[in-house]
């Protein structure tokens, strides 16, 4: 069959292009067109592709005289596509009587990212809502009711504090995952200790330690000292990881922090560090788990609250792990605690 230059043309394009005539039957469609719609689409007639009314009313504007037409269309379900489709008058003279011409621009992508984009900005606006309706609560108190009480001042006051580190907390977290996305594909180039970042981290958080009654172990099956890491990215994410085990375990129980490294892991291609952390606390639900590092993704969503999470923690540890080529793995059983597997790899 011989192919015209202008079909060499269409071809070429990403976007998918289909000519109709008079009655709507698909007089040509481009290989992007055949690929999303079907191979033996010409001749067909193109209400068998796309049935919406918007569109197929756009079609009659054409046909009664006007020159272009724009609609947007979502075909498909789970997935599916949304296109931005033009239709355009042809002049006369093509084969087979092409009246229309049509093409169909996947905008998916675009319009996800909207979407997250605006659902992200409501997450943050009412995450910090919830302190600053409560310091602004607190303060009408004092103002008002609590205004001569000396020991009411000093517990709200405390409270307020609670509020105020809150909102801190959790512009800080949004600060670190906005830079981390910035130099997600910047390998880092430091070198650090990891079993030291360990016992930094244990240390540091004894406080919580102490007021959730835990105790953390650590065990290392590993020679390894030094890996290829970020200093202060890495700790952030083991400060996450320990931080939820212990705020997550039941109360009284154990913390086991564990080194290995394996010669060959497929999840990196190669040989890694591994280090588990396994807590004895309530599980998570199979479902929830491929969703933890979503931003603001809270399992027990009461229960993180009371314990000042924000819900980035894990959002953050997956950010840094990308960047360290590195994977985070999550087994789990309910009633039967956690085990978070950080895995990095060497060499
Ligand atoms: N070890 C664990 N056991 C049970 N649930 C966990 C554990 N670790 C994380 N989760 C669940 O995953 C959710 C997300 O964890 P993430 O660390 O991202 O947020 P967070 O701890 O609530 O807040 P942040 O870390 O920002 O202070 C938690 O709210 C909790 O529901
Ligand atoms: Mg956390």
């Amino acid at each position: 069959m011989e192919v015209s230059k202008l079909d060499q043309v269409l071809n070429a394009l990403s976007a998918c292009v289909l000519f109709i005539d008079q009655n709507r039957k698909i007089t040509f469609a481009n290989h992007a067109a055949q690929q999303r719609f079907g191979e033996d689409i010409v001749d067909e007639s193109l209400v068998r592709i796309v049935r919406n009314p918007e569109f197929l009313a756009a079609i009659d504007r054409i046909n009664a005289g006007e020159d272009e037409a724009e609609v947007e269309l979502t075909i498909g379900a789970s997935p599916s596509a949304t296109f931005e489709v033009k239709l355009h008058a042809l002049g006369e003279g093509l084969a087979k009587n092409a009246k229309i011409a049509i093409t169909f621009e996947d905008v998916s992508q675009i319009r996800d990212a909207q979407l997250m984009r605006s659902e992200f900005v409501a997450n943050v606006s009412h995450e910090l809502r919830s302190p600053l309706t409560a310091l602004a609560g607190f303060i009408e108190t004092l103002r008002g009711p609590a205004k001569d009480d000396g020991e009411a001042r000093q517990r709200f006051l405390a409270l307020m504090e609670n509020e105020a580190a809150r909102m801190k907390r959790l512009i800080d977290d949004l600060l670190s995952l906005s830079k981390l996305q910035g130099k997600e594909r910047i390998r880092p180039s430091g070198e650090v200790d990891l079993v030291q970042i360990l016992d930094h981290v244990i240390a540091s958080l004894s406080p919580v330690v102490e007021k959730e009654r835990k105790t953390i172990n650590i065990s290392n099956d590993s020679e390894i000292q030094n890996i290829v890491g970020d200093h202060d990215e890495l700790i952030q994410v083991f400060h996450n990881i320990i931080e939820n085990a212990v705020k997550y375990g039941a109360l009284d129980s154990v913390v086991d922090v564990n080194v290995s490294v394996s010669e060959n892991i497929g999840a990196v291609n190669g040989p890694a560090v591994i280090v588990s952390v396994k807590d004895e606390g309530q599980g998570i639900q199979a479902e929830d788990i491929p969703r933890l590092t979503e931003r603001f993704y809270r399992a027990d969503k009461s229960r993180s609250r009371i314990k000042g999470g924000t819900g980035l923690g894990l959002a953050i540890v997956k950010h840094i792990l990308n960047r360290h080529r590195g994977r985070l793995e999550i087994e789990s059983e309910l009633g039967q605690g956690s085990t978070f597997k950080i895995i990095l790899p060497i060499g």
